[in-house]
């Protein structure tokens, strides 16, 4: 007498559970849907953004003008200037260091970092003490890195020399002596 209603129990159990189980595989097809759909979203981000950041041949490009203004910066004894172009230097290389590039087996920020512990810096101490001749030498050392590098990565075409003529036409490379004077006035 038991056994029927037992049966009966036994079955709506089982199509609750049943039911259940197809709710959970519900919930988790959609989501699986929302994950995907989220995580499209976060490549598609991820591209636009590698597509803006800044790549060594980006860092060069600043390298180049930052060298050039500095030996016009040295010529016409402008030693903020200089000392603000080698910051520069040493800044763009900051950036090279954080993309860790790897260039035809070349670690090129380690390369870069040599170049500003030693040449660099032997340019900077050399605008401190405005002693031209050891900035003329530690600046065709640099120079020599510059080139050395370009070599080992297979962009040997790529010569950097001393300028032959300013790279811009609209910057005045002499010390600003009224801006001097200005600013001891207001001391
Ligand atoms: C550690 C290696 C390394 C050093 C040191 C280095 N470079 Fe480069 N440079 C490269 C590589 C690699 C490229 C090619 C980058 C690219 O196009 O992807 C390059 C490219 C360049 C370019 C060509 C960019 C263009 O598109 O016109 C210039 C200019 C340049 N470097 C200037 C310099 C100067 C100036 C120095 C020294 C102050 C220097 N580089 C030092 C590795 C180096």
């Amino acid at each position: 007498m038991a056994s029927k209603p037992n049966l009966f129990h036994s079955l709506v159990l089982f199509i609750i559970l049943v039911a259940f189980f197809l709710l959970g595989m519900i919930y988790q097809q959609r989501k699986i849907v929302r994950e995907e759909k989220e995580l499209a979203s976060v490549k598609e981000r991820l591209k636009t953004m590698s597509m803006l950041e800044p790549d060594v041949g980006d860092s060069m490009r600043e390298l180049q003008p930052a060298m050039a203004k500095l030996w016009y910066a040295n010529k016409y004894k402008n030693y903020p200037l200089a000392l603000y172009e080698v910051k520069e230097i040493k800044e763009i290389v900051e950036t090279v260091e954080v993309l860790k590039p790897v260039v035809n087996s070349v670690d090129v920020a380690m390369v870069l970092s040599n170049m500003v512990n030693t040449p660099v810096a032997d340019m900077e101490t050399a605008l401190r003490r405005h002693d031209d001749k050891k900035f003329i030498k530690s600046y065709a050392q640099t120079i020599s890195t510059c080139n050395a590098c370009h070599q080992m990565t297979g962009f040997g075409f790529n010569r950097i020399i001393v300028p032959t003529a300013p790279p811009v036409v609209n910057q005045d490379w002499r010390p600003a002596t009224s801006a001097i004077r200005a600013k001891s006035k207001t001391k």
